[in-house]
């Protein structure tokens, strides 16, 4: 069953640019609350253990290099069907192919920097905020 959360991140190319306020400005206005949120900065490590699900694929060491290249923006988001709906607002993951409208169609440069993540399945919603915020730093 769907849950009503998922997570994101702001990733080191967005933030670089000061694209967070427009991405920000375009998750509240597609009806998302934030319940939590951070602007930190991943460690090599902490990237690595992030997308350790794709450790065999061919782009993992540059993933992990640029994931923690800069500072990052982590959120907690709510809406009605969070996890598809929030897809839905980001647009496919290569920008090439992300629809009109989309935070990556509008924000993204390339295939790796594609400015923002959001987790694709509840279960994954669910590990990816718990790696990011503690129970206390969670505001529903
Ligand atoms: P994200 O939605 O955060 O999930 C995995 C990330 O891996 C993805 O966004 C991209 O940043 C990156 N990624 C996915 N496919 C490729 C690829 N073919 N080449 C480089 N990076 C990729």
């Amino acid at each position: 069953m769907a849950t009503n959360r998922t997570f994101t991140m702001i990733k080191p190319d967005a933030v670089e640019k000061n694209y967070i306020g427009g991405i920000l400005k375009m998750i509240n206005d597609a009806g998302f609350k934030i319940v939590a949120m951070k602007y930190t900065k991943l460690s090599k490590e902490s990237a690595g253990a992030f997308y350790e699900v794709h450790k065999e694929r061919p782009f993992y060491g540059e993933l992990v290099e640029y994931m923690s290249s800069g500072p990052i923006v982590a959120a907690i988001l709510e809406k009605e069907n969070a996890v598809e709906e929030f897809r839905k607002l980001i647009g496919a993951t290569n920008p090439a192919d992300a629809a009109e409208g989309t935070i990556r169609k509008v924000y993204a440069k390339s295939i790796q920097a594609n400015a923002v993540h959001g987790s694709d399945s509840d279960e994954n919603a669910k590990i990816e905020g718990d790696f990011h915020f503690k129970a206390n730093e969670i505001f529903a």
